[in-house]
Order: structure tokens, then C-alpha cells, then sequence
């Protein structure tokens, strides 16, 4: 591909070094696993989110089941999630033998409020919303009807790390925020890696006796490692950087891009996951992004709710339509404004 959708390479040098670095100390102390590294960028996280608590495991996946379980989750429960995530949102509640029930979409991805709200039975636990693509949910009306009905919420901020929402860190609204922290991420490692916060103690002291098995826990292994810590408590020490670029390539996209194509988020200053537009002309546009070697996706499509295993949940309609006019365009620190140009112009030229 010419245009590539992603390029995850590590082109700054001082940054490649002090990574560098990170290896060549695990090799010389030789401690993998359980380091002070995991402590400190706990205590490094905690602090840059102004929450209580860290807890660093091994997957974004890993920190939604070790939060639902943590909270009691299980057989018989109702979970309500939007229906626009990658599945192991739902996942990570089936597995505790829990249901998800999807929630139809607004236009920027993210939980439908009056869905939320048709959703909520004598069965359900929690609501658990996802900041799709880095855009905040709509976490004042979440919490309140939350409180209302008595209902835990776990922010899945798999794809918001950094962003705010009215001051406030996404993730730290719940009672539990989860991350992962793989390389696609906007914050990610240099392999797999997830996180999980709370403004609650005892909460995450609970959720840390689950991350490994023992003689009295019966528990499969969702431990972060040493390694990985090191490279991230680097990663956020120059994560400011990469926030600039990203937001100076999202820039390009909020110029470049015809007033008529919905940009989603465009009216927002968050620093995005994904560049999603929403337009009728989708086809014609792959056709000719495929024809210039422009790379492009559809994230996360088909929705979950369409996924074989959650087919039979429910179907929404409306969460469909737009779907279906969703395209995802690339977006990475290295592209160049020339190249969001030669993308927009195809994208314009088909809107017109
Ligand atoms: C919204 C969302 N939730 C959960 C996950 C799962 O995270 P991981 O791949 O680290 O298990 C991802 C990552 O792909 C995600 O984007």
C-alpha cells in the first residue's frame, strides 16, 4: 500500500534509545515479571489520571473481565453495552456467563441514551459504555441514570486514553476504567498490555487479587509484565508528542475535508482513534482509494449485534444505517498532509 492505514514504526531516535535502554536493563537485572516497574507505572498512571488507584494487566480484554468480576458480575446478569465496539467488549461479558444487551448507536458511535434507558430490566448490573474511536460517551447522562436505577458503570476507554470530557478524564467517571494498551492504541506498549483504574481502593484491591491464580484463587493469569511497564512509563513520559501529531493529522482531515462529508468528532478538540467519516457515496470511494493503493477500513463493522454468537440478541435498525455508511481512513503520526489531501480530494470529488 502506498497510503498505509496505520504505521506503527518508531522514527525518533532519543525515543528508540531510551526504549532501547528499557531492554538492555531487563537483561541486565533480569526481572521480567512482578518488577517495580509495574508498581511504578501504576503509581505513574494513577497520578496522570488523578485517580486513586492502578492496576496493570494484559489486556484491554483482561481489564473488562477482571472489572465485571471484580463487581460481582456473573450468571443471569444483564451487561448493556452500545452495539459498536470490537467484540470483546460483549465478550468479556459473556465469558462470565453474563448477557450483553446492545444499545442502538448515535452518529458518533457511542451508546444511545434513549436506548440505554429502553434497555434497562430487573436483570441488569451495570452499563458499560464505550468511547468509541477517543469520543467521550455521554458520561453525565450514563452516571445519572446509573445512580438512578443503582447500577454499577465500567467505561471501556479502550480507545479515549488522555481524552477528557468537561475536565474530567475519560475513564475515571465509573467505577471502573479499562484500557488496552496494545500497540494500535493511542497510548499502546510495544505488545499487549491493558490497564485498569478506579477512584475506589478497595475496588482495585479487589480486582488485584484476581490478576493471577494462587492456592486460593482460582483465577487463569492477566498479569502485565516488566518489560512492557518499562517501555510504557517511557511511552507516557513522551506521550504528549504523539498527541500533538495525531491532533495536527486530524487537523489536516478537519481543512481538507469538504464541509458536506460528516466527519465524525470533527466539531470536537479530542484527539481521535480512528478518522471515521459517514457518507452515502462509501463504495465509489473504496473503489478508488483501492486504485491508488490507499488503505482504508471499516471499524468495527459488522456490528457486534450482527456478530453470529449475538445475532439473536436484538436487532437495531437504526445502529444499521449508520453502520453502513461508516469508512474508516487512515491516520498515523507519519502521514503527511499531502497524503491527507490525495485522500480527501478522492473523498470530496465523490460528495459533490
Ligand atoms: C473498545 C475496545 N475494547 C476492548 C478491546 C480489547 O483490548 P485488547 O485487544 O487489549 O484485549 C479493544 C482493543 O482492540 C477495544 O478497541
Amino acid at each position: 500500500m502506498r497510503i498505509k492505514f496505520q504505521n506503527l514504526k518508531i522514527q525518533d531516535i532519543k525515543l528508540r534509545e531510551q526504549l532501547h535502554m528499557c531492554l538492555e536493563q531487563s537483561c541486565d537485572d533480569g526481572i521480567y515479571i512482578n518488577g517495580d516497574d509495574v508498581f511504578q507505572f501504576e503509581r505513574m498512571v494513577a497520578h496522570y489520571f488523578s485517580t486513586s488507584r492502578a492496576c496493570f494487566v494484559s489486556s484491554g480484554s483482561s481489564a473488562l473481565y477482571l472489572a465485571l468480576k471484580t463487581l460481582g458480575i456473573a450468571n443471569g446478569d444483564e451487561v448493556i453495552i452500545p452495539c459498536m465496539s470490537w467484540i470483546s467488549t460483549a465478550h468479556a461479558v459473556s465469558r462470565l456467563g453474563a448477557t450483553p444487551v446492545f444499545t442502538e448507536i448515535n452518529r458518533s458511535f457511542n451508546m444511545d441514551i434513549c436506548s440505554l434507558e429502553e434497555k434497562i430490566s430487573m436483570k441488569t448490573k451495570a452499563i458499560m459504555p464505550v468511547h468509541f474511536g477517543g469520543i467521550p460517551a455521554e458520561m453525565h447522562l450514563i452516571m445519572k441514570l446509573a445512580r438512578e436505577r443503582n447500577l454499577f458503570v465500567i467505561e471501556d476507554a479502550s480507545q479515549s486514553f488522555g481524552n477528557e470530557l468537561d475536565g474530567q478524564m475519560l475513564g475515571t467517571f465509573g467505577d471502573f476504567g479499562c484500557f488496552s494498551l496494545n500497540p494500535m492504541k493511542t497510548f499502546g506498549a510495544l505488545g499487549e498490555a491493558g490497564l485498569v483504574v478506579s477512584q475506589n481502593d478497595k475496588l482495585i484491591n479487589n480486582l488485584r487479587q484476581k490478576i493471577y491464580s494462587g492456592l486460593n484463587n482460582m483465577e487463569l493469569n492477566h498479569r502485565g509484565d516488566n518489560l512492557q511497564a518499562r517501555f510504557l512509563k517511557v511511552l507516557l513520559e513522551n506521550f504528549g508528542e504523539k498527541q500533538k501529531k495525531l491532533k495536527i493529522i486530524f487537523d489536516y482531515y478537519k481543512k481538507h475535508l469538504n464541509s458536506q462529508v460528516e466527519l465524525v468528532g470533527k466539531k470536537n478538540n479530542y484527539i481521535p482513534y480512528c478518522i471515521n467519516i459517514l457518507v452515502d457515496q462509501r463504495e465509489a470511494i473504496e473503489q478508488e482509494f483501492g486504485k491508488r493503493e490507499i488503505e482504508f477500513k471499516r471499524l468495527h463493522v459488522p456490528l457486534m449485534v450482527e456478530h453470529p454468537c449475538y445475532r439473536h440478541n436484538t436487532s437495531l435498525p437504526k445502529s444499521n444505517e449508520i453502520a453502513k455508511k461508516l469508512l474508516s481512513l487512515p491516520y498515523h503520526q507519519h502521514l503527511t498532509e499531502n497524503e491527507v489531501v490525495e485522500i480527501c480530494s478522492v473523498i470530496n470529488e465523490a460528495c459533490k
